[in-house]
């Protein structure tokens, strides 16, 4: 705790205390100080069809006062919404929890003593309700002309026959699933499937290289890995069984740690059977096996706080982190967010665009829109293909009406110039989201101006993969929108701006993020992990739970996130720990030493500037760059290679051995003139050597 404590005030203590424009000392371009550049306050129009939930913000403060006031009353009404097999105790609050560590362990808990089934409320209860010919997922391939639509009957059906075949496996309620899909309908379906039957789905993202599937698969333990022949993204071909099989082949080598099914969907649209690597015996092709199943299959109740899902991420240092979600909580939190911040309707067509291998794929893509029977689109390729129109060609195809992206992909496509999306109507849209990463003013206004032609509100969605669902963000139509600021808490969302020394700020001002009391989608735990979950979340500053985002709130109550105070990078919404990728680059041979910090990047919002310090004997070259970046897609993926390897001869450190980030991330981002006090380095001269070293770009 404190050694972490002492990573945060180091930030903060060391002549990088601008609050406003740089985020805690990680340059950052994005970063969401108020801007003035156009008006303050933007108020979209209402749209005369429809009258959203909230339409004032007096209204949302009412009921924000009830949820933070009476927590019981407020989340009890609204679970009531879903079909309990037995009711929760009413004789206890519904939420108990210890947010602090000089009391106890920390714990939290909600709706103890209830029982559900998340599967069923989000299929059984519609079909039940005479809603079983609605469509519930409208796909859409990576290739045009490549689509499939299922509505909540079929969806229903399918998921009960991968259920069956899940059991017949003898997969048992608290079993681990490991699920590493592409974005095709099995993979939601095959969550719903272990979810209908208790077992706990470890979904990990189809980027992720065999070592990183190896790492999970080895923490978590599973008894089945479902996963898919091979996939098209754009134009590249990704042969996913290949990368499983070195995987599960890793994970036996290592740990003597064998699977003994795994199912493989065979994706026809980029694969022939006879050229996928097998394992007779272990591997099954889903299109021999699932077919077969019956259609209805029997559903585990489970007590609201059985685990429902783990998904690892990333944390400030070590192996990813995986954290686990409940059923109670999750499914009442996933769910009302989803209907409020979408303003969701019936008739609502929604498009979120993220991969279920991220939290946002669970909350927006699976759970919280099936469970309030919306309809919604899953597509399975990327924005640019075959060309930056897709999106829009999409939107226009299904008639999209809410349509949720990350930054990253907004600036892509602003880049790729508004013809793209003026080729397209864009009549049917009249919500838009943003989520992942912080959005920069001029990102925010191509969307506001460009995509939603000033019609539509943009909902700036925070939160993370351990709060489950969206904690701050405006409600349509509810208060004017500022762009770059996600502007006030959901409901039973008590942020704090906290200083330094642990002491909560108040009125306008700037600082760490953190939540007082618990909400009911909060991370429980980390897998088998207890201490690190205390460690990581409540340690820093006793008493809360803290975010490891910095922030800044104005004169009227609005939030605007200014980036992670930790070690985590966020590249194209993506969470990357400087350890995860510091760890690859020392394991070279050729490597004494790395550091790796955060640069401003123009589409990616973040990139990674690595430092790599070679060993006597070893000479930099494109070679042995091309080399270590070669590493690190293979240890964790694609997405974390660095922009930069700046081969430098030594680390500015202090006199007891610690790097100091703080003048690395002045360097890395072209601020040599200002490089701060470098009174307690133990060697001034290594700065003269770095900056000579510098590559040029
Ligand atoms: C981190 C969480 C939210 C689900 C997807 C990412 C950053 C997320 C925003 C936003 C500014 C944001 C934060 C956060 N972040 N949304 N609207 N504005 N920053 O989940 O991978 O767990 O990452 O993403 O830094 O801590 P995640």
């Amino acid at each position: 705790s404190e050694a972490r404590l002492k990573i945060l005030l180091s930030h903060l203590n060391t002549g990088n205390t601008s609050f406003s424009g740089l985020s805690f000392g990680v340059p950052c371009r994005q970063a969401s100080a108020p801007q003035q550049e156009r008006n303050d306050y933007v108020i979209i129009p209402r749209n005369p069809m429809f009258t959203p939930r909230i339409t004032s913000r007096e209204q949302y403060s009412r009921m924000y006062m009830d949820s933070i006031q009476d927590p019981s009353t407020f989340w009890g009404r609204l679970a009531q919404d879903f079909y309990w097999r037995k009711g929760w105790n009413t004789s206890q609050p519904l939420c108990k929890y210890n947010f602090d560590v000089q009391r106890g362990p920390i714990f939290v808990e909600w709706f103890r003593g209830g029982y559900t089934n998340i599967c069923y409320n989000a299929l059984d209860r519609h079909v039940l309700a005479g809603k079983g010919e609605q469509p519930a997922l409208l796909w859409e391939g990576n290739d045009a002309g490549q689509d499939m639509r299922l509505t909540y009957q079929d969806l229903l059906s399918y998921t009960c026959q991968i259920s069956n075949f899940l059991l017949a496996r003898n997969v048992a309620k608290g079993d681990r699933v490991c699920i590493y899909m592409p974005m095709i309908p099995e993979l939601p379906c095959a969550m719903l499937a272990c979810a209908r039957i208790g077992a706990i789905h470890s979904v990990v993202f189809a980027g992720f290289s065999a070592e990183a599937l190896a790492g999970r698969i080895l923490d978590c333990h599973p008894k089945v890995v479902i996963t898919c022949s091979a996939f098209k993204r754009g134009n590249k071909l990704i042969d996913l069984k290949t990368i499983v099989d070195a995987s599960l082949q890793l994970c036996l080598d290592r740990e003597n740690f064998s699977i003994d099914t795994c199912l493989v969907y065979h994706n026809h649209r980029a694969s022939l059977r006879e050229d996928t690597s097998w394992k007779g015996g272990r591997d099954l092709w889903w299109q021999d096996v699932i077919p077969g199943m019956a259609k209805e299959a029997p559903l585990e109740w489970m007590e609201a706080e059985d685990p429902l899902f783990m998904l690892y991420t990333s944390g400030s240092t070590g192996k990813p982190k995986g954290v686990v979600h409940t059923v109670g909580g999750y499914m009442v939190f996933s769910a009302v967010t989803f209907k409020y911040v979408f303003d969701h309707q019936p008739g609502d067509i929604f498009w979120c665009t993220a991969d279920c291998g991220w939290i946002t794929g669970h909350t927006y893509v699976t759970y919280g829109p099936l469970l309030n029977c919306a309809t919604c689109v899953i597509y399975e390729g990327i924005p640019v293909w075959p060309d930056a129109g897709r999106y829009w060609q999409i939107v226009d195809k299904f008639k999209v009406t809410t349509f949720h992206t990350a930054p990253t992909a907004i600036r892509t496509l602003e880049a790729s110039g508004d013809k793209f999306v003026k080729k397209h109507s864009r009549k049917s849209l009249r919500l838009l989201g943003s989520v992942g990463e912080p959005i920069n003013s001029k990102a925010w206004w191509w969307y506001h101006d460009i995509v939603g032609e000033k019609r539509c509100p943009i909902v700036d969605t925070w939160w993370q993969t351990e709060t489950g669902a969206t904690m701050i963000s405006p409600l349509p139509w509810g208060w004017p929108l500022k762009p770059g600021s996600a502007t006030l808490p959901f409901f039973g969302v008590q942020l704090a701006v906290v200083d330094q020394n642990g002491n909560e700020k108040h009125g306008a001002c700037e600082g760490f993020l953190c939540i007082k009391g618990p909400w009911p989608g909060i991370a429980r735990t980390l897998y088998l992990n207890h201490d690190r979950y205390e460690q990581s979340y409540f340690k820093t500053f006793s008493g809360y739970y803290t975010t490891g985002d910095g922030c800044k709130r104005d004169n009227d109550g609005y939030y605007w996130i200014t980036g992670r105070i930790d070690d985590v990078i966020n590249v194209s919404g993506h969470r990357i720990s400087t350890g995860e990728v510091e760890s690859v680059l020392n394991a070279q041979d050729t490597c004494a030493e790395s550091a790796v910090v955060a640069i401003p990047h123009e589409v990616k919002g973040q990139g990674i500037y690595a430092f790599a310090v070679l060993v006597q004997g070893a000479t930099p070259s494109e070679e042995l760059k091309r080399s270590y970046l070669l590493s690190v897609r293979k240890e964790i993926g694609a997405f974390a290679a660095p922009e930069v390897i700046h081969w430098t001869p030594g680390l500015p450190k202090t006199r007891s051995g610690k790097v100091m980030r703080r003048i690395l991330r002045k360097i890395a981002c072209g601020e040599e003139n200002d490089l701060g006090d470098l009174s307690s380095l133990a060697d001034s001269a290594v700065v003269d050597d770095i900056l000579k070293s510098k590559p040029s770009q």
